[in-house]
This record gives C-alpha cells, structure tokens and sequence, in this order.
C-alpha cells in the first residue's frame, strides 16, 4: 500500500526517540484529565504481569519506552521492533507497576534478548516478537498464559479484547501515560485488515491479528508496543496478541495491528524459549 510503510516507520522512529527523551517519572498529568485512545485507567493489581520496559540513561534515569508482559517467572514477552539495537546493559523490567512515578513494581535487569530471528526490521514483514530473560526471577505475581491452542473459540472476529499499556494518549501524543490504561477492542476478521483501503499486504494473517472499533477511537499508540491484548479474566484471563503497529492510532478504518500469539509463527517461537506453565491455573480466583 503507497505510504503506508514509511509512515509506519517514521512513526516507530518518533516514538523512540520522543519516549527516550521525556522521562515519564516527571511527567504526572492532571487528574481526569482526557487521556488514551479511548482507554480509562486501570485499577491497581488488576494486571500485575504487566511490564514496562526502560531505558536507563547516563545519569540511572529510566524512561518508559515499550510494554511487555512477564510469561514466566523469568521471561519478558514483548515486541521485536522493542529491542532492536537493544543491549541488556541498557534496560531495565519493571514488573507490577501500575502508576510508574509512583515506583512500585518489581524491577529486574535483563539477563539475554532473544528477538525473533525470523524478524527483519519491519515490523509489517511480521514476526514481531521478542522475548527477555530475567537475571533473577520475579516473585509472587502469577504470569499471564499464551491462549491455548485449544481455547481457538476464544478470539473469534467480533470478540472484545482488551489492550493494556503506559503508551502516548493520542496520535500527536509525546509524553508516557503515568497511568496504566486499557481500552476495549473487538477483534477483526483477518480480510477486514486486509482490504485495499485498511492494510493491504502490510497485514500478514500468518503472523498478524487486527483489533479495534471500524469506527475508530479506542486504539493502542506509541508506548504500548510490546505489551499484551487479553481476553477473559481471573482464571481464563489470556494473552491473545502483541502490540506491534498501526497506521496513526485509533483512525477509523485503520484498526490496531498485533503479533499473533494464539498460533501459527510467533507463537511457535515463544514456545521454543518458554516453558509451558506447570498447573492449570486453577489456584488463581477470578
Ligand atoms: N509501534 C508502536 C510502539 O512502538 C505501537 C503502535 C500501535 N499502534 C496502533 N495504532 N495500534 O509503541
């Protein structure tokens, strides 16, 4: 699709650059004021395998730039456009949080990146997927489950999903939310991406699910790459996709693009690194 690519691209390139140089820690936000893409503020502990991934700077600042979400209790799920150029040294998981200047959370150091080798810097080729180890493993919060393949039914087309992170509140955004935020997104047929008018061949249903309101308004945006798009809840909660990109944020006809996780490609490479969970997650309550 003519303009689509480059857009997507210098998009990605403001976000970092613009989400590296503005430390979220100073940066509270009026109370009530408008923020998201259509999301509303998360309630504390609701999602503690939430994870924000920072830069830390020459002076040990830290700056959100990307979310991700603890699988395991040493893994970090998170997108492969995240870590590009990335070395463990200059990152830090902070895992838990849910209001980052107010410093809870766990925070934990990167022991080893493993991006996709299949990922090639473009994030519309798909395979937009990357996992962290964790140098020392994270203590009592229980991490969030892939789907199961056999739980298929659970992300149909038309299904509400929900998409969580600490990302910019609008397209002409440039600061972090400090606020975890969430929107609700229902789940688009895969030839709803594909249309010549939506994303074209940019969207690849091997690799790729698609997820937002026809009608535009409620959308993930810069920031929130990385982190998960869930369905269910307590016991049945699932992590169903990655926030990987889209055309402007929140655009009718331009739903959010995610990595695939339910199947095919990308979650053939998180299985290949994370261990499936041990129980069934029975002992969580919903
Ligand atoms: N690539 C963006 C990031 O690095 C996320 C884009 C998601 N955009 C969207 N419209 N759903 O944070």
């Amino acid at each position: 699709m003519i303009g689509f690519r480059p857009r997507v691209a210098a998009s990605l390139v403001l976000a970092a650059l613009v989400l590296s140089l503005r430390p979220v820690l100073a940066s509270p936000g009026p109370a009530g004021s408008a923020r998201v893409v259509g999301g509303r503020p998360v309630t504390a502990g609701r999602y503690p395998f939430l994870v924000s991934l920072q830069r830390v700077g020459a002076t040990g600042a830290a700056a959100h730039f990307c979310g991700g979400s603890l699988v395991a209790n040493v893994w970090i799920l998170t997108a492969a456009h995240c870590l590009q150029g990335q070395t463990p040294a200059g990152l830090r998981v902070v895992v838990g949080a849910t209001r980052l200047s107010a410093g809870d959370g766990q925070v934990r150091r990167p022991a080893e990146i493993r991006i996709d080798p299949a990922y090639d810097g473009d994030a519309a080729h798909g395979a937009d997927v990357a996992l962290i180890r964790l140098s020392a493993p994270v203590e009592g919060i229980t991490p969030v489950e892939p789907v199961r393949p056999e739980e298929r039914a659970r992300w149909e087309p038309g299904d509400t999903a929900t998409v969580v992170g600490w990302g910019v509140t609008s397209e002409a955004g440039t600061m972090a939310s400090d606020d975890l935020l969430a929107a609700r997104v229902p789940i688009q047929p895969d030839v709803a991406m594909t249309a010549a008018d939506a994303y074209g061949d940019s969207f690849r249903p091997s690799d790729m699910v698609g997820a937002g309101p026809v009608e535009g308004g409620s959308d993930a945006c810069f920031g929130d790459s990385g982190g998960p798009l869930l369905v269910g809840r307590g016991s049945t909660l699932r992590q169903i996709g990655i926030v990987s990109f889209g055309l402007g944020c929140g655009r009718p006809g331009h739903p959010g693009v995610y990595s695939r996780l339910g199947e095919g490609r990308v979650r053939a490479f998180v299985d290949s690194l994370v261990p499936a969970p041990a129980s069934t997650g029975v002992e969580r309550r919903p």
